[in-house]
């Protein structure tokens, strides 16, 4: 289902039933549990799951802030907040190039002065595109799409706990693929490229991939899975999934089995858009959700998706914690007591250092002449103000063991991130020198490193020389 700008469109049912269970091999990775900690009654959602290392987040919308019931409970009860829409592609680049942050700015400028995180959402979505970006294709939406997390992610640079980098790029149904988009057309890596791109640009910031319908182990949140695991492997910089959790009348039985089996592959998790259908047991979904994230050490917490029912997208489900009139409700109270209960776990206090991004550039199309030395080809994505360049380097007819390849960049160029290298500036002539694991290149053999910036790209045929 598509979102369109500005309009509220709740889910179909369907969305939110849940796929049936795939088998899924969890893989046995030893769990970071801190021990118990001792349950000291907070009075708030916030202070509550402060006490527990985690935090209580709701999604806000800013012209929501000038309602003084509404700021009242979220100043009060929350100590996070998720945009609902003001982050998305379509409000903060409604023009190619353009871009837009009063509503974000506002959102976060309220978070700044009331102690709260922010989870930055989204950077890349299928969904609420601005038309111009639905309107591309190949290689310009590919550049549009990697210049939009760097401008953003720079934009919000050292204000953002956590990136939700891409959302909802998981098909449903039963197969585990990814989803059908102008976004997966431009190539299957585009996912990991968001990733390194937005390392690159905001190294401070958690970075996550965010879906729904993958609450309990089932052929969807498998798919994630696998990339998680593929992406660790490989040092794609991967830190936290988001699980969306909007419930009907039920959740999966393995719901927690699932937080953890993400846990497990060393990464943070984390309770992102919760709302659960009205029904008679919704303050006990809601129990048990809270302490499904507490039983798992790296659930770092909870955001629900609004926060009186009457600002819920899900318009007549009244699925949130407070009702139309600001009262809380028994959900409320369950999610508090969970929050209070003792015997949890508390998530580790390090963060793991960003890692290294590899090459993803693609080869280049004429081979490097033959002879000994080393010689190096550019591939460049540009838009207007900025570019991604991909350097490809290729050993003569001997080893080559260590390498600095040289690139003139055009007057008013400058460098904001360089992966698989080490630059020796940002602007003018900048030598980019190998890194550790890939200074080392067999005869005949290559290796890629990257940069991205503001400005116009380089050209031409750079110089390359060994040792
Ligand atoms: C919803 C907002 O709540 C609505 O106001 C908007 O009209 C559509 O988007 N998954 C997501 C959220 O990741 O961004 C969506 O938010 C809800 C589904």
């Amino acid at each position: 289902m598509e979102h369109l700008p500005d309009h509220r469109e709740p889910r179909t049912r369907s969305r939110l039933r849940l796929l049936a269970p795939a088998a899924a091999s969890a893989i046995a990775v030893v769990a970071v549990v801190a021990a118990a900690t001792t349950a000291s009654a907070g009075t708030t959602l916030g202070a509550s799951a402060a006490e527990k290392g985690r935090y209580f987040g709701a999604a806000v919308a800013a012209y929501k802030l000038s309602d003084s019931q509404y700021v009242g409970i979220l100043d009060r009860e929350f100590n996070a907040i998720t945009p609902e829409n003001e982050m998305k592609w379509d409000a903060t680049e409604p023009t190619q190039g353009q871009f837009r942050y009063t509503g974000g700015d506002q959102i976060v400028s309220h978070a700044q002065a009331h102690n709260m995180r922010v989870r930055g959402h989204t950077l890349l979505w299928h969904s609420q595109e601005p038309g111009w970006a639905q309107n591309l294709s190949s290689s310009a939406l590919r550049s549009a799409m990697m210049n939009h997390v760097t401008q953003v992610a720079t934009h919000y640079k050292g204000k953002i706990y956590a990136w939700d980098v891409v959302n909802e790029a998981f098909a449903d149904g039963g197969t585990g693929a990814r989803r059908d988009s102008n976004l997966q057309r431009t190539g299957n890596d585009w996912i990991e490229v968001a990733f390194r791109t937005a390392r690159a640009a905001d190294p401070g910031a958690k970075l996550c991939y965010n879906d729904y319908n993958t609450d309990g182990v089932n052929a969807k949140s498998t798919g994630v899975y696998n990339m998680v695991r593929d992406f660790k492997a490989r040092g794609v910089p991967i830190d936290c999934v988001g699980f969306q959790s909007h419930l009907g009348t039920g959740m999966p039985s393995d719901y927690q089995a699932n937080l953890q089996r993400f846990a497990d592959l060393g990464v943070d998790v984390q309770i992102t858009e919760l709302d659960i259908e009205q029904g008679s047991n919704q303050a006990t979904l809601y129990g048990n959700v809270t302490k499904a994230c507490l039983a798992v050490s790296r659930c770092t917490g909870i955001t629900v998706w609004g926060i009186r029912d009457s600002d819920s997208w899900r318009t007549g489900q009244n699925p949130l914690l407070f009702d139309n009139s600001g009262n809380k409700k028994p959900a409320y109270t369950a999610v508090l007591n969970a929050l209070n209960a003792g015997g949890t776990t508390t998530p580790p206090t390090t963060t793991a250092p960003p890692t290294t991004p590899p090459p993803s550039s693609p080869p280049p199309s004429t081979p490097p002449p033959a002879g000994s030395g080393c010689t190096a080809t550019l591939s460049v994505q540009s838009w207007t103000g900025g570019f991604v360049t991909n350097v490809h380097v290729t050993a003569g007819s001997a080893p080559v063991n260590g390498w600095t390849v040289r690139i003139a960049l055009p007057a008013g160029t400058v460098v904001t991130g360089t992966w698989s290298a080490q630059a020796g500036g940002t602007s003018g002539t900048v030598d980019f020198r190998n890194v550790d694991y890939n200074a080392h290149i067999a005869a005949g053999g290559s290796t890629d490193f990257g940069f991205q910036g503001n400005g116009v790209g380089p050209s031409g045929t750079p110089t390359c020389t060994v040792g």
